[in-house]
C-alpha cells in the first residue's frame, strides 16, 4: 500500500508538525507484539507502547476476544442511573490493585478527563464539608495533565499553555519543577538524592502567599513523564504527602503513565510507598486498545461527598460529573481482560527486570556521545536529554526521532529529550536494537 492510496487531506494530526508530516507521511496498518508494519510494508518497533499505552505488547488475543465477546453481549448501555456488569468487575479490580483505601473508581475516558474529575472532586468535596474556600490547585512545572482547561492550567509544559493565555484557571500556583541538570544529570535506575529540600518553597512561599486554608488540591505526576521521564528526589513524594496533611490539602497523582506497572509495581504510589487520596490513570488499564481514564478515590472523599446533602431526598444526585461513556462496557471488558492478563503473565513484576536492561544498555551505548547532557531511567522508560540546537529547541531530538523511524524504531521526541518505554514484553534484542538505532542517530547528527 502505498500512502497515495489513500486521501491525506481531511485528517488534522494531534500534537504534530503537520507540514512537515505531509512531506514525510509515516503511517500504520498493522501491529503485532513489539512491532507495527508501516503502509510501506516496513517492520517498526514499538519503543514507546504507542504513548504509554500498550502495555502487554499489540494485537494480545484474551484482550481482543473480550471485547469481541463484549460487543456480542451487551454493547452499549447508558451510564446515568443505570450501569452494567463489566463496569463494576473492572472498578473492583482497579479498587483492588489501588492502595489503601482508594476503593472508588469514578470512570471516564482519557487521561484529560481524569484531570478535569479529579479537580472537579476536590472543589466538591471541600464545598461539601463546608470549606467552598478551598479552591485554588497547585500543579508543578513542566507537569502533563492532558489537554483540558482545567488539566492545561494545572499542568506546567509552556508550549501547552502559551496561547490561552486568561483562559486558564486563574487560581492555579505551580511547584518549581524537579531537575537539576548540573548535579542529577544522570540519573541511573535509582531515585537522586538532592542536599536541597526543594518543597521549602511550598511550605514557605506558594502556601503562606495564598494561605494554605484556600488550597484545594496539590496534582503531580509521580514521574514526570510527558516532559521527558524527570524523576524525583529521593523523599519527595513523602514530603508533599506530610505537607499535604498537615494544611487539609488533597494530594492528587496522577499515575496516567505510571499505573498499571511501568514502573514495576502497580502503581506509583507503591514504588514510592505514598498513598493520595485520588489517583488518576487511563492508558495502560485497557492495554491502549479502547480508550479508557479514570479517577480512584479514597472512600473519605466518597462519604464526605455521600453525607453533604444532610436531608436531600433519596433521589438528589450527589456529585453533577460523568461522561456519555462513563464505564463504557466495551471499555471495561477490554480493562479486565488486560487486567487478568498482566497478572497472568506478571508483567509487572517484567517491567521492573527489563527496566534495568533498558537502563544499562542506554548508559552504556550513549553516554559521552556528542550532544547528550544526561540520561535518566527508572522503572521500563528511559530518556536521553540532547543540548538544544541554538535557537531551534527540540530541533535535534525531532531530527532523531525521525532517522529512528527510517531504521525501524519509533522513539518519543519530547522536547531535546528522547524517550524510549517499551511494552513490558521488550525481550533483551528488542532493547538492543533500539539503543544502538538510537545512538547512530545521535552519532548522525551535525555537530
Ligand atoms: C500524566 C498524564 N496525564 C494526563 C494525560 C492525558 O491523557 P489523554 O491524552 O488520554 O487525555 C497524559 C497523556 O500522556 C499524561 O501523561
Amino acid at each position: 500500500m502505498a500512502y497515495n492510496d489513500f486521501n491525506m487531506d481531511n485528517q488534522w494530526l494531534p500534537f504534530t508538525p503537520n507540514r512537515s508530516f505531509a512531506k514525510d507521511p509515516r503511517i500504520f496498518v498493522a501491529a503485532d507484539g513489539m512491532h507495527f508494519t508501516t503502509h510501506d510494508g516496513r517492520q517498526v518497533i514499538d519503543g514507546i507502547s504507542s504513548l504509554w499505552c500498550v502495555g502487554a505488547g499489540h494485537n494480545r488475543q484474551p484482550i481482543n476476544e473480550a471485547i469481541r465477546k463484549q460487543l456480542d453481549t451487551l454493547d452499549y448501555a447508558t451510564a446515568f442511573s443505570v450501569s452494567n456488569d463489566k463496569a463494576f468487575r473492572a472498578a473492583e479490580m482497579i479498587a483492588a490493585m489501588a492502595p489503601g483505601d482508594l476503593n472508588k473508581v469514578l470512570f471516564c475516558n482519557s487521561g484529560s478527563e481524569a484531570a478535569d474529575t479529579s479537580m472537579k472532586v476536590a472543589l466538591a468535596y471541600h464545598r461539601a464539608r463546608g470549606e467552598g474556600q478551598r479552591n485554588l490547585f497547585i500543579g508543578r512545572e513542566r507537569g502533563y495533565h492532558g489537554v483540558g482547561f482545567g488539566g492545561m492550567s494545572v499542568g506546567g509544559i509552556p508550549a501547552n499553555r502559551k496561547v490561552y493565555g486568561t483562559s486558564l484557571l486563574p487560581r492555579v500556583d505551580h511547584l518549581r519543577f524537579i531537575h537539576d541538570p548540573v548535579k542529577h544529570a544522570y540519573v541511573q535506575h535509582q531515585e537522586p538524592v538532592w542536599e536541597e529540600d526543594i518543597l521549602l518553597e511550598l511550605e514557605n512561599r506558594i502556601l503562606p502567599l495564598h494561605d494554605p486554608s484556600n488550597v484545594a488540591a496539590v496534582i503531580v505526576e509521580p514521574v514526570a513523564g510527558s516532559a521527558g521521564w524527570y524523576v524525583p528526589p529521593q523523599g519527595y513524594l513523602k514530603r508533599l504527602r506530610e505537607i499535604c496533611d498537615k494544611h487539609g490539602i488533597l494530594l492528587i497523582f496522577d499515575e496516567v503513565i505510571t499505573g498499571f506497572g511501568r514502573l514495576g509495581t502497580a502503581f506509583g504510589a507503591d514504588w514510592y510507598g505514598v498513598q493520595p487520596d485520588m489517583l488518576n490513570f487511563a492508558k495502560c488499564v485497557t492495554n491502549g486498545v479502547i480508550p479508557m481514564g479514570g479517577v480512584v478515590c479514597s472512600q473519605r472523599i466518597y462519604d464526605a461527598m455521600m453525607g453533604a446533602h444532610g436531608n436531600a431526598p433519596d433521589h438528589a444526585i450527589e456529585f453533577f460529573h460523568g461522561y456519555t461513556y462513563s464505564g463504557h462496557p466495551v471499555a471495561c471488558a477490554a480493562a479486565i481482560a488486560t487486567l487478568e492478563l498482566m497478572q497472568k503473565e506478571q508483567l509487572f513484576a517484567r517491567a521492573g527486570q527489563m527496566g534495568q536492561v533498558l537502563s544499562d544498555a542506554m548508559f552504556s551505548a550513549v553516554k559521552g556521545l556528542p550532544h547528550v547532557i544526561g540520561i535518566r531511567s527508572l522503572g521500563l522508560a528511559c530518556a536521553v536529554e540532547l543540548a538544544p540546537q541554538a535557537g531551534m529547541p527540540g530541533k535535534r531530538a525531532f531530527d532523531v526521532f525521525l532517522d529512528c523511524f527510517h531504521r525501524g524504531v519509533l522513539v518519543r521526541n519530547a522536547g531535546d529529550n528522547l524517550v524510549f518505554a517499551p511494552p513490558y514484553i521488550v525481550e533483551r534484542e528488542h532493547i538492543e536494537t533500539m539503543v544502538s538505532v538510537l545512538a547512530d542517530a545521535i552519532k548522525r547528527l551535525p555537530a
